[in-house]
């Protein structure tokens, strides 16, 4: 396989590039390396991979129309695709809308325009969100539940793709497999996420600010267990039956929601420090809950997610006080 990994230099795209690399596939590389967190980080990411066998890295703007082309030409060989850059965050899209139109619209539609060109391409697999599912109804979020309800312009972008993908698998046959990541944390994870955010300012003794007064569940997903997903999904291109689009969504969580309160507790018993709770009221874009059905995943990828955050914790711990010597 010669897979095309984008935002390879972001969380989990860094994790999926090295599980490539470790069962000897070749992978090519991309990201802007922007700086919505800091590129040192990125580029620390991107350090740990280059050098290693099968890898290679272009610095590219998926935004750029003429850049996407030239990535995608047929001679570059790609047969796979694992598109994960975007623009993340649900509440940084009240601040700045214009930059998940960039990269999670104009992007999105940039690859699929130069992948019709591209001829033997086995499986586009893209990241969505469990942000699309909105208001939701009830929990766990089943794949076949309403999703025409987004909270925030992250969620209704995440959304878009995913039609985006249907209709591109209806008109030209691409193979194309979207999944619902469900609040996902580990070593070498995001800056702007709870798990750094709040052991960064535990460690500095800095009050945490918990929304909804800390009355809140997440499905928080362990990196492994998504790398998982991603591998399993891969190897699993929807059949083309010239019928229904070659296109399937799935959810990526753990299944097991827990309260953030709790998330706190284990953070504060790994960190042997207590948190400074700064308890704020709900955000406009945030949802209560989040809890994925994982029942098609579980049975057409075999994703059995294991890792519970009192394992998953502590590890993404050891790694932050390694990495910044705190
Ligand atoms: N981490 C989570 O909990 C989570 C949950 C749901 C969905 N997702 C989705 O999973 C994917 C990966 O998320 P992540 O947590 O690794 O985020 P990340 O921000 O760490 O990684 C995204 C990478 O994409 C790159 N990028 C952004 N715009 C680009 C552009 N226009 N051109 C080239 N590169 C660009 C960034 O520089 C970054 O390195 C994203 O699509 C995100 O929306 C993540």
């Amino acid at each position: 396989m010669h897979i095309l990994v984008t935002g390879v230099a972001g969380f989990i795209g860094f994790h999926v590039a090295q599980a490539l690399l470790a069962r000897g596939e070749t992978v090519i590389g991309v990201d802007n390396l922007n700086d919505y967190y800091d590129p040192a980080l990125k580029h620390a990411r991107l350090a740990q991979l280059t050098g290693q066998k099968g890898f290679s890295f272009q610095p590219v703007e998926l935004a750029d129309r003429d850049a996407v082309d030239a990535l995608l030409v047929p001679a570059s060989g790609v047969t796979h695709i694992i598109h994960l850059a975007a623009q993340a965050g649900v509440r940084y899209s009240l601040q700045n809308p214009h930059a998940y139109i960039s990269a999670n619209i104009v992007a999105q539609i940039n690859l699929l325009e130069a992948v019709r060109r591209l001829p033997g391409l086995v499986h586009f697999v893209y990241a969505s969100s469990s942000s699309v599912y909105g208001h939701a109804e009830k929990a766990p979020f089943a794949v076949t539940d309403r999703t025409d309800r987004p909270l925030s312009l992250y969620a209704a972008t995440k959304k878009a793709d995913e039609l985006f993908h249907y209709t591109y698998a209806h008109l030209y046959r691409i193979p194309a497999t979207g999944l619902r990541f469900f609040t996902v944390y580990g070593p070498w994870g995001r800056p702007d996420m709870a798990a750094f955010l709040f052991t960064k300012a535990i460690l500095a003794g800095e009050p945490i600010r918990l929304f909804n007064g800390g009355d809140m569940r997440r499905d928080f997903t362990y990196i492994d267990d998504i790398v998982a997903g991603v591998l399993a999904t891969l190897d699993h291109p929807p059949a083309d039956t010239g019928e229904a689009p070659p296109h399937r969504v799935y959810n990526l969580g753990h299944n097991h929601p827990e309260k953030l309160t709790d998330f706190v507790a284990i953070l504060e018993e790994a960190l042997g420090r207590k948190a400074v709770l700064d308890l704020q009221p709900m955000q406009p874009g945030d949802v209560y809950e989040t809890a994925a059905d994982i029942t098609e995943s579980r049975r057409d990828l075999g994703f059995s997610p294991t890792t519970p955050l009192s394992v998953g914790l502590p590890k993404f711990i050891a790694w932050y006080r390694e990495f910044y010597r705190v």
